[in-house]
Formats: C-alpha cells, sequence, structure tokens
C-alpha cells in the first residue's frame, strides 16, 4: 500500500457523503470535542483520571450523568462497542448450561456469548415482511409460545430497533417476560437515540428492560467503538461491572472515553435542538423520497403510512431503499450511488439498501440522498419479474451448539450438505445474522440461499471451514 491509512482517510472522507456509521457525520460544528480528540490528549488511568473498572471519581461521575440524560438506573461507558457489552451482560444473568429465549436476528456476538457460556439456546424467529423481504417484527405470541415451551428459560434477548429500523412491541413483550420471571437484555445497538424526545420513538429503557445496550456511535456523535450499557438494578450492576472487567480492555482509550462523555453533555445540553434539526432534515428526505417512481423507501415518500404486515413500528432514522420493484439489485444501486453521487451507503443486500443517518446529518446532507436518489429513479424501468424471495430461511437444532461447535468436523461442499448437522456458523454479510449455527441441520433452503448469496456476491463468514464452497459438519452426528 503506497499511501499511508491516514492519507487514505484524508482523501476519502471529505469526498464521500457518508449514508454510514459513525452518526456523527463527520459534523464537527455541530460535535467540536469530535475535532479535538487526538493523541495529544491519549493518556491511561492515571491519578486523576480515575480507573474504568473500578470508577470512583470522574468516570463515575460520567457515567451517572450518562444515566440520568439517559433515564437509566446504572449507565456503563464500553470501548469496545455493543459487543463487549452484549458478552458481559449475557454472561452476567446466566450461569452455564442455563436455558435462554433469543431472537434469532440477534448479532453474532450473542451467538458467541452462547459458545463461551455453554448456554442453550431457544430460538424465536422474527416475522418477516413480503413487502421489503426483510426481518419485521418480534410477535408476541411466539414469544408467548415459546415461554411456555421452555419454563426452565431465564432469560429474553431481543433486538429492537433491526438494523432496517423494524421495531417491536417492547412494552407488552418486556410485561410478559417479566410477568414469567424472565430477565430481559434489549440489543438497542441501533437506536441509542430513541426515548430521548419527541421526534423518535420510546425506547427499552422506558419499556423496563433489565439491560440495554447502545452502540453510541452507529447514531449519535461519538467516534467509532463508544457504547453504553444500562441496567436496571443495583445487584445486576454489579454482576455487570464483574464480567466487563473480564471481557473489556483493561487499557480504555481516554479519547473514547471523552467522545462518550461528550456526547452525553451535547444530548443534556443542546438534545431537544439537535433532535429537531435532524427530524427537520429527515422530512426534507421524505418530500424528496415523494417523487421517486420505482425506488420503495421503508417509511418515506409514498410508503409513508402504509400498513406493513408483521412490523409493529418503524423508527425513522434509518433510510431503507428497496429495488425490489425496479430492474436493478441493491448492488447496483449502490455502485450508481457511489459512481455518479460520491454516497456509500451503510448496508446493501440483493434487494435493498440502507442509507444510515445520524445526528449529524443535516438538511443539506439528507436533501443531497434525496436528489441522488430521484435522479438514479429516473433512470430505472420497473421489474420485468416477480423477484424470488431472499430471506434466510428457517433450521431446526439437532444438538447443542456449545458440544457441536468444538465436536470433530469434515468438510462437504455446500451443495451436498443437506441433512448434516453443522460443525460451524454461516454468516452472511449483509445483515450479519447467522444462517446456520453450530449443532443445527442444513436443509435444501438454506442451501439454496447461501448459494444465491454467493452468487450476489456477498460476503460469507464461515467460523471453521477454510475451503471455498466447503462447509463443516460434524462427523459423528
Ligand atoms: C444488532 C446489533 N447488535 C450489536 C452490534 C455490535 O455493535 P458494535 O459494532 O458497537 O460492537 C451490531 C453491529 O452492527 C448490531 O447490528
Amino acid at each position: 500500500m503506497a499511501q499511508s491509512l491516514l492519507e487514505l482517510l484524508q482523501a476519502a472522507c471529505p469526498a464521500t457523503l457518508p449514508m454510514h456509521m459513525p452518526g456523527h457525520k463527520r459534523n464537527i460544528e455541530m460535535a467540536p470535542y469530535l475535532k479535538t480528540l487526538a493523541a495529544h490528549l491519549d493518556i491511561t488511568e492515571i491519578k486523576g483520571f480515575d480507573h474504568l473498572h473500578a470508577a470512583q471519581g470522574v468516570l463515575r461521575e460520567a457515567m451517572e450523568q450518562a444515566a440520568a440524560v439517559f433515564g437509566a438506573n446504572h449507565s456503563f461507558f464500553l470501548v469496545n462497542g455493543s459487543t463487549v457489552g452484549l458478552l458481559s451482560a449475557i454472561r452476567a444473568v446466566t450461569a452455564p448450561g442455563d436455558s435462554v429465549l433469543m431472537a434469532r436476528n440477534c448479532h453474532k456476538s450473542v451467538y458467541n456469548a452462547l459458545a463461551l457460556n455453554n448456554l442453550r439456546p431457544h430460538f424465536i424467529y422474527p416475522q418477516t415482511n413480503l413487502r421489503y423481504q426483510i426481518n419485521a417484527s418480534m410477535s408476541l405470541e411466539d414469544i408467548q409460545r415459546a415461554i411456555a415451551r421452555h419454563r426452565e428459560a431465564r432469560v429474553l434477548i431481543i433486538t429492537s430497533p433491526t438494523y432496517e429500523g423494524v421495531l417491536s412491541d417492547l412494552g407488552a413483550i418486556i410485561a410478559l417476560a417479566h410477568r414469567h420471571g424472565l430477565t430481559v437484555l434489549v440489543d438497542e445497538a441501533h437506536g441509542p437515540h430513541l426515548g430521548l424526545s419527541p421526534h423518535f420513538p420510546r425506547g427499552a429503557l422506558s419499556a423496563g428492560a433489565d439491560i440495554v445496550i447502545h452502540s453510541l456511535h452507529k447514531t449519535l456523535p461519538s467516534l467509532t467503538q463508544t457504547a453504553l450499557a444500562h441496567v436496571r438494578t443495583p445487584a445486576l450492576a454489579n454482576e455487570m461491572q464483574r464480567q466487563l472487567a473480564i471481557f473489556e480492555t483493561t487499557s480504555p482509550s481516554f479519547l473514547l472515553l471523552a467522545s462518550i462523555d461528550g456526547c452525553v453533555r451535547l444530548l443534556r445540553d443542546r438534545g431537544e435542538e439537535l433532535f429537531a434539526a435532524w427530524a427537520e432534515a429527515l422530512e426534507a428526505f421524505h418530500q424528496k423520497a415523494l417523487g421517486l417512481r420505482h425506488l420503495r423507501v421503508l417509511g418515506y415518500g409514498k410508503e409513508r403510512g402504509l400498513q406493513l404486515d408483521n412490523v409493529y413500528g418503524l423508527e425513522p432514522s434509518k433510510i431503507y431503499i428497496s429495488t425490489i420493484n425496479t430492474h436493478i439489485s441493491g448492488y447496483e444501486l449502490a455502485e450508481l450511488l457511489r459512481g455518479g453521487h460520491a454516497t456509500e451507503p451503510e448496508m446493501i443486500t440483493p434487494q435493498g439498501v440502507l442509507a444510515m443517518t445520524g445526528m449529524g446529518d443535516t438538511v443539506d446532507s439528507l436533501g443531497r440522498l434525496g436528489d441522488a436518489l430521484l435522479e438514479i429513479d429516473s433512470r430505472l424501468s420497473p421489474a420485468s419479474a416477480v423477484k424470488l424471495p431472499l430471506m434466510a430461511p428457517r433450521v431446526q437444532s439437532k444438538v447443542p451448539i456449545a458440544t457441536a461447535e468444538r465436536a470433530p468436523f469434515i468438510s462437504l461442499p455446500l451443495e451436498q450438505s443437506e441433512g448434516y448437522v453443522m460443525a460451524e456458523t454461516i454468516v452472511v454479510y449483509p445483515p450479519g445474522i447467522p444462517v446456520v449455527v453450530p449443532g443445527e441441520v442444513m436443509n435444501g433452503q438454506a442451501i439454496s440461499y447461501l448459494l444465491a448469496a454467493r452468487q450476489a456476491r456477498n460476503t460469507i463468514l464461515r467460523t471453521r471451514s477454510d475451503v471455498d464452497g466447503q462447509v463443516a459438519v460434524l462427523r459423528d452426528a
């Protein structure tokens, strides 16, 4: 590489409209602390600066401030993303061998926590929305059935909002789970901005979740990797602290910690004004989206107010653009956005593109996105045939995940793996949710889905097999 990483960043950043994380969108006028953070301020845990894992001084005060702003009882600053929050939280609320109820569309860190703690997951699949071919909300009835079937489970883990901004009815789900004595952990990594203003829906904290994990960096003005964990009771907070000391670095970056603190203070001091400005920028996008003829935008333009099957609600910061109704794929749309409009999206699937907005977006940036879509849309024609659904299918589990992921395996061509018990996790990026995990039985639909993903040039990650086109299955199952 001839240029240094820094040189590459210096060239790319000013030239591109970031429709991806981080949510500060490089808007240093709005969040001046982000401009100031650099090596001349980089220290370690020295006198006067407290200890993240045994906070008694400035960090403790800063975390108490965060709890007050977010309406939590206890908040923890995280410098290893929501990933470390989820690993720690799951270990805090389970004992090895426990059964857990979890949404099947959880992030891979939740699956890693299962394996690390030898847990027995009982998956609850989210509903689907076929108009957009995306995961929809969790159904209360499905959760009720899972609770009745697995009375031994003590914990429920769900993700809301999803990457595309789909919300579940957390108030009803948490009340149900609490009636049955379950501890509820909500992965709200994509919704740290929820519940803080009238412009965005309420979030998991006010719905009564026991633990809530927020990736601050995804939508709010804070540096990449910064996150928060919020916990309801002092006993849980103690256990969470113990687990964070295991999973999180012992050398937390004070630049990242200062970024979290700056973000919390900005929300405290200017939150109302900044949320209103973000909502205004989203409304400007909506006005442009009304002119789209072929591209559909979830919750925007002519799609606003549509009754969507299996969708309890949407949170408006995600702009999910579907190409299902057009002659192009999500990949082609992403290329058109990059090529003609210097715009980089957050997530691309065969059937759509996610443009992620953040508090740092403006009427100008989202107007630019709207104009780009209008220009592209004017060159599109309608789809000539109905596009096949490209949703991850359901699979059945036969062997506990923690057993299967370490058991001896053989590799087979994907096409010949039907009926075999998997020895590895296979994740398709995007959206980064496992299609199969160890112990599950590969079926024909999952094979077709993976073949289609491969043909569509999605990244397919496997945890054990290393031969292209092959998958790891249990040798002795
Ligand atoms: C739903 C969900 N949870 C957790 C994470 C992990 O977040 P982080 O990258 O902050 O560790 C992600 C990352 O994309 C995610 O999509």
